[in-house]
């Protein structure tokens, strides 16, 4: 079904097409939002760094969270010579025809981190289901039963389904049984954290307070929980999840206000996909890029594929992040009293 690619080395090294400059290998990048950390921090250096390593170009635009934005940046990217495109879908569904366009001329496409279904297309992202069943794993271990909150991220991003799958891997038998009721279940336009904290302090209001635990997707959607948490005083209470390895997210977990970030090494993601993209300028089939494996989609597609490993971070494994050099000791550590995590003494 899936192939797994274990997460080793991280951001560092050399490239890709190493010796052979791929001449002429223009690869466009159109970027959805740089709204999480993430993406302008790690994901964009790692590819960038990747690409020019293989003796290509790197190009960008920014759909700054339209989906029509979007569809006519691919355009601009392939006029700008791109040979390559990679795309953060703001929607998946309403890029698929400035997907299939660009194939048909030629221009190779990578659906990075977030699904596309086109069958044509190269599937690069982190083991989503994973991310939530981890996510789902930890808050279900400190509450195992009781009212539970689902923060979800946006609709039109397959991946808020992907991860609310894994939740339910681990949560759908209490759920059946009783032990779990769900009090709240919304999707979060964008995955704006302050609409997740709009969506969260409804649910407290309409259920008196008494929510146990709060599956949130990310970690952005995770400090609008937060604070809807702390302004009724049930903040470090209530079992919170997140992902991305937010430095603020970390803080909070160091801190007890956050139980769970789902740690996805977006530097090996970036990495990744550059030297893909610096392949596919070489040969456009994406079956013949190293790595892939074939990936069955919801919409029944299957899709040449790389799939990373994403790692739970807890207040007991902070050492981790800190010896990644994700984050500085005093970022992790701001505020955190001498004996409440061991990372941070
Ligand atoms: C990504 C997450 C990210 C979210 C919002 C998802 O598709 O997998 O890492 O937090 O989009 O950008």
């Amino acid at each position: 079904m899936t192939l797994v690619v274990s997460a080793c080395g991280g951001g560092g090294g050399g490239g890709g097409a190493a010796g052979t400059a791929a001449a002429g290998c223009t690869v466009g990048v159109s970027w959805n939002n740089y709204q999480e950390e993430r993406w302008a921090k790690w994901d964009e250096p790692a590819m960038k760094k990747a690409i020019e390593a293989g003796g290509g170009k790197y190009v960008s635009n920014d759909a700054k969270s339209s989906a029509e934005t979007q569809a006519s940046n691919v355009d601009n990217l392939i006029s700008q010579g791109a040979k390559v495109v990679v795309i953060l879908a703001q929607d998946g569904t309403a890029i698929k025809p400035a997907v299939a366009k660009s194939i048909q001329n030629g221009v190779p496409v990578i659906a990075y981190d977030r699904l596309i279904e086109d069958p044509k297309a190269l599937y690069i992202t982190f083991d989503n289901v994973l991310v939530g069943k981890l996510e789902a794993q930890a808050v279900f271990k400190a509450k195992p039963e009781g009212n539970y909150a689902i923060i979800k991220g946006n609709k039109a991003d397959a991946n808020a389904d992907f991860l609310r799958s894994g939740m339910e891997q681990v949560i759908g038998d209490a759920v059946k049984s009783g032990k779990i009721k769900i009090v709240g279940e919304t999707y979060t336009d964008n995955w704006d954290p302050s609409k997740a904290q709009t969506n969260m302090e409804q649910i407290l209001t309409q259920n008196q307070n008494k929510v146990d635990a709060v599956l949130s997707e990310n970690d952005g959607m995770a400090g609008g929980v937060i604070a809807a948490l702390t302004a009724q005083g049930l903040a470090g209470k209530v079992p919170v999840s997140g992902q991305d390895g937010d430095k603020a997210a970390l803080n909070r977990v160091a801190l007890g206000t956050q139980t769970v970030d789902v740690w996805k090494d977006a530097r090996l993601l970036g990495k990744t996909a550059g030297d893909a993209a610096v392949q596919l300028c070489k040969n456009s089939d994406p079956t013949k890029v190293s790595g892939t494996a074939q990936f069955k989609t919801p919409g029944g597609n299957s899709l040449s594929s790389i799939l990373l490993t994403p790692n739970p971070i807890t207040k007991d494994n902070l050492k981790d992040v800190l010896d990644a050099g994700w984050v500085t000791k005093a970022d992790l550590c701001q505020g955190v009293p001498a004996g409440r995590a061991s990372a941070c003494g």
